[in-house]
């Protein structure tokens, strides 16, 4: 059984290190793996934006580096430093692509949350149908 609410927890602790000068917007993610361990990852920003990593990759990267690659669900969350009202944020494309690595179309759990008590689930393929894997290079 995933907890949920804990994944949005620990995905508001990893935004507080999001590293922002340019967007000030902040993201923040929690990827939890089958071994039970929740990986914490924030957006890091760069002047010359393109290295500009985001929260889920960093994530993810952080887990495969340690030699986990099998994920339950991850907890996204994000706003701009100074929002009066906060909403909730999809991953982009290329982070949607990342997980597609590693993931379980059918089974993988995405939370996206605009505060601690509200968030909404959806399915890796809910976010990204028709999606391109190793399988397509078989
Ligand atoms: N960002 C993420 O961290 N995750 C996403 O899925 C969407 C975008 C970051 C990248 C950049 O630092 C800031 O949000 C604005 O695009």
């Amino acid at each position: 059984m995933i907890d949920a609410k804990l994944l949005v927890e620990k995905a508001y602790e990893a935004q507080k290190f999001s590293y922002t000068p340019y967007s000030n917007f902040n993201v923040g993610a929690a990827l939890l793996g089958t071994n039970g361990k929740i990986y914490l990852g924030c957006n890091i920003e760069n002047a010359a934006f393109t290295p500009t990593n985001c929260a889920e990759r960093t994530a993810f990267f952080k887990a495969v580096s340690e030699g986990q690659k099998d994920f339950l669900a991850i907890a996204i969350v994000g706003n701009k430093a100074d929002a009066e009202e906060t909403d909730y944020c999809a991953p982009c494309g290329v982070c949607r692509q990342v997980i597609a690595e590693f993931c379980d179309p059918k089974t993988f759990k995405i939370y996206l949350a605009k505060n601690k008590d509200e968030f909404k689930e959806y399915t890796l393929e809910e976010l990204l149908p028709l999606g391109f894997t190793g399988k397509d290079l078989d």
